[in-house]
């Protein structure tokens, strides 16, 4: 049963693994067996993560970089391909948000968004799939958000940037299912991290959304590693283009605070 889990002798990268939910994605599937290069651009914070997994007996690397710097990106995979000849796992787990009221919306915000949240992730599956491609095997994970399947205001750029990751992994499962490669999303609820840091300040916040979860309460980011193994194990092996959303219930269910 285990063997299924098993991620030994794979190579895999999560990008944004300085903290947060990549960290816990990160140190998941090192403990499944995988070697896990992990990235950010912080590079202190990033050295600091991966060392800390490495006290933990993981086999982490620390690899920074933009995930805004196109040239970048494709440097980063073609080092790992050229390190190691191959590629097992890909998570696109890094991602920024920005609160704006459309009226005061800026071009800048979209592209650094869409330049963060979906050209970065587009062209590290693209360089990806060639070393996943050439072996026949490979799992892509992108990792969207409860807002890739429902919208809500101010947040326009990352909801349309959640949107798009979500169809750009149906198109990925589409085009290289067939060559041995499944593309799935994971898309998180409300999870207490830095991402969060403004809206949880906001008085009465934290509570409102709990009171629309089932579970009643936000996310731990432990409660993300397992889910992202599975999905990187070969147990996930006829799931393709699937989008598997964590988040306690919340936009699975129709749950009003008042009495019913
Ligand atoms: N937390 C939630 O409630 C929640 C809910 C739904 C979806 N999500 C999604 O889950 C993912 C992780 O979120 P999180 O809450 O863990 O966020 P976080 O705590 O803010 O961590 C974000 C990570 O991404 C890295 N990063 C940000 N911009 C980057 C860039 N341009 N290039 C490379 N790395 C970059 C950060 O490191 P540096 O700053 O050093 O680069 C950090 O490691 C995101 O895609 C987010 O949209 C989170």
């Amino acid at each position: 049963m285990t063997e299924m889990f098993s991620l030994n002798g794979q190579i895999a990268v999560v990008t944004g693994a300085s903290r947060g939910l990549g960290y816990e994605m990160a140190r998941a599937l090192a403990q499944c067996g995988a070697r896990v290069y992990l990235t950010a651009r912080g590079a202190d914070q990033l050295e600091q993560a991966a060392a800390t997994l490495r006290e933990q007996g993981l086999d982490a690397r620390a690899m920074a970089f933009d995930l805004a710097d196109p040239d970048a990106c494709l440097g980063a995979i073609a080092e790992i391909g050229a390190a190691e000849g191959r590629l097992d796992i890909l998570v696109n787990n890094a991602g920024i948000n920005a609160w704006e009221p459309l009226a005061e919306a800026s071009t800048v915000t979209w592209d650094r968004v869409m330049g963060t949240n979906v050209r970065g992730p587009y062209l590290l599956c693209r360089e990806a799939a060639r070393l996943m491609v050439a072996r026949g095997y490979g799992r892509l994970i992108n990792i969207g958000s409860a807002m890739s399947v429902v919208g809500r205001e101010k947040i326009t750029a990352y909801v349309a940037s959640k949107h798009g990751l979500a169809g750009m992994t149906r198109a990925l499962a589409a085009e290289l299912g067939p060559r041995g490669v499944t593309c799935n999303m994971m898309a998180p609820g409300y999870f207490r991290t830095d991402i969060n840091t403004a809206i949880l300040a906001r008085p009465g916040y934290e509570r409102g959304v709990s009171a629309r979860i089932p579970l009643g309460r936000w996310g731990n980011p432990e409660e993300v590693g397992g889910v992202v193994a599975f999905m990187a194990s070969r147990a996930s092996s006829y799931m393709n283009g699937h989008i598997l959303v964590v988040d306690g219930g919340l936009t699975e269910t129709f749950v009003l605070p008042v009495d019913a």
